[in-house]
């Protein structure tokens, strides 16, 4: 069982559908491929478990991992059930990483297109699984740390679920919402079929409008929930940001924190980044211009002075699409040149496509992800674009600030929490503070104003942005903190 006292290590279970290098979709692969290794550094026993959805085994091994088969079968209980899984451990490595192998995880995509009763069952296999891991692997943690919707079948099972709550753990555990968008709706009927109590279903639990809502249920059986930066904590809980989980949290807000994700600084670093054509430092950016005529002449373009704004990302409503691409015919007219890479809704995709076939010499695209390419645009540019309608924390403009490229950024979330305006101190880019087309267009002529007229001013800006900290180095030990405080 698990018990602690202050002077020994504490053991964390982070559970998680995604981590670099293994398996990502989104931002958070990133988060939890770098927060556990960050706070193992830093002195806890943390450890990971993933499933092991097709290819990932095969990324270990390419990653040079040995990977040992343990023994003993998982056995899990949904409902009465038994569903059989079997579990890898790498056994070298700086992190020790389990992995999950069981048909639930076969020919899927991690995430399902719709969320039913049939396409949850990889995630309740997974979640429920963290439950058995202490048996099966000789280690018992003292804190499970779950992230997003996905793993909140967890939290829930060892509060309602018949069979798990008899086992009376002792676990504490933590809920990070990494978006609050996603939170899986699903019918109270199919929670039943993983053997939830029928005391789940009170609006004190995790009904939601006749329903059920996972990440309701996580939040309030959490013993803390965190989400991934301060300002993001914030708007979570009024109404306009809590996507109908305002109320909910605000009631819960005495166990509720922000805490800003970090960066694996060791990847992404200029000065050592393999897949730039040149490396560079704040001190000296010769090798910044070197990278950005590489991204001109890769994209076919002559310098001609006009600055070039760039973006990396999912084209998706939350990213601000639906305001960027009004802006583009007036941001050609004030000589600006965009470069956007990624890839998401059809129309933003398509509406991208035409707009660099109408202005080929001011706008282009990559549609697709493709990691040198996107480190080119994080280093080529001298503006990154990250209109966000929301952003819980937001990756890219830690890195674009990294690597020298003002961000342009909505004034929202962990953004407003790391972007600061031109000309306030620590200023190091430009925010939009109107989610409009306008709002957009009035921050850009302010970045257009400091790039004409203020070279000094630029640089300074440059300078803030790289000398700044957005390790993990600031952000574990409050995780750190967080597990202590939870502890008995
Ligand atoms: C999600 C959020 C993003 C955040 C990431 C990691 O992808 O949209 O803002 O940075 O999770 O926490």
């Amino acid at each position: 069982m698990a018990t602690a006292d202050s002077s020994k290590r504490i053991k964390v279970l982070h559970v998680s559908p995604e981590a670099v290098p293994f398996c990502k979709v989104g931002g958070l692969a990133d988060v939890v491929g770098s927060l556990p290794p960050s706070l193992k550094k830093s002195g806890a026993d943390c450890r990971l478990l993933l499933p092991a959805w097709d290819g990932v085994l095969d990324a270990a091994r390419d990653k040079g991992l040995k990977l040992e088969r343990i023994p003993r079968s998982v056995d899990v209980a949904i409902d009465w059930r038994v569903c059989r899984g079997t579990l890898w451990k790498t056994s070298d490595g700086e992190l020790p990483v389990y992995f999950l192998e069981s048909p639930f995880f076969q020919g899927k995509n991690i995430y399902p297109q719709q969320l039913d009763p049939e396409s949850v069952l990889p995630f309740v296999f997974l979640s429920f699984a963290a439950l058995e891991l202490e048996e099966v692997s000789e280690w018992n943690p003292d804190i499970l740390h779950c992230h997003d919707w996905g793993t909140a079948p967890l939290i829930i099972a060892l509060l309602w679920h018949k069979y798990y709550r008899l086992r009376q753990f002792e676990y504490r555990t933590v809920f990070t919402i990494h978006n609050l968008a996603h939170q899986g709706h699903l019918p109270l009927y199919s929670l039943r079929d993983w053997g939830i109590a029928e005391d789940a279903f009170t609006m004190f639990g995790l009904e939601y409008y006749g329903g059920a809502n996972l990440m309701k249920g996580a939040v309030v059986g959490a013993s803390a929930v965190t989400t991934v930066s301060p300002t993001y904590a914030w708007e979570i809980q009024t109404e306009e940001g809590g996507a109908g989980l305002g109320g909910l949290l605000r009631s819960h807000s005495h166990k509720v924190r922000g805490i800003l994700n970090g960066l694996d600084t060791a990847y992404w670093n200029p000065l050592t980044d393999p897949l730039l054509p040149a490396n560079y430092s704040q001190k000296d950016l010769t090798g910044k211009k070197k990278c950005r005529n590489a991204l001109l002449e890769q994209l076919g373009w002559k310098e001609d002075g006009r600055p070039l704004f760039t973006s990396v990302g999912r084209m998706v409503d939350q990213k601000g699409f639906d305001i960027l691409l009004p802006a583009i015919p007036r941001m050609v007219e004030w000589g600006c040149r965009l470069f956007l890479a990624g890839s998401g809704q059809h129309e933003y995709e398509t509406a991208i496509q035409e707009a660099s076939g109408r202005w080929p010499d001011s706008v282009a695209s990559f549609i697709g992800y493709d990691e040198e390419i996107a480190h080119q645009a994080y280093a080529g540019g001298d503006f990154f674009l990250m209109p966000s309608k929301f952003e819980p924390c937001g990756l890219s403009q830690l890195i674009s600030l990294r690597y020298g490229t003002l961000p342009v950024a909505r004034s929202v979330g962990g953004l407003a929490d790391t972007v600061f305006e031109y000309g306030a101190p620590g200023g190091n880019g430009f925010l939009i503070f109107d989610y409009s087309p306008e709002g957009l267009l009035s921050a850009i002529g302010r970045a257009l104003d400091v790039f004409w007229n203020d070279a000094g001013g630029y640089r300074a800006a440059q300078v803030s942005g790289m000398a700044s900290d957005f390790s993990w180095d600031r952000s574990a030990p409050v995780y750190h903190d967080l597990y202590r405080s939870l502890l008995p």
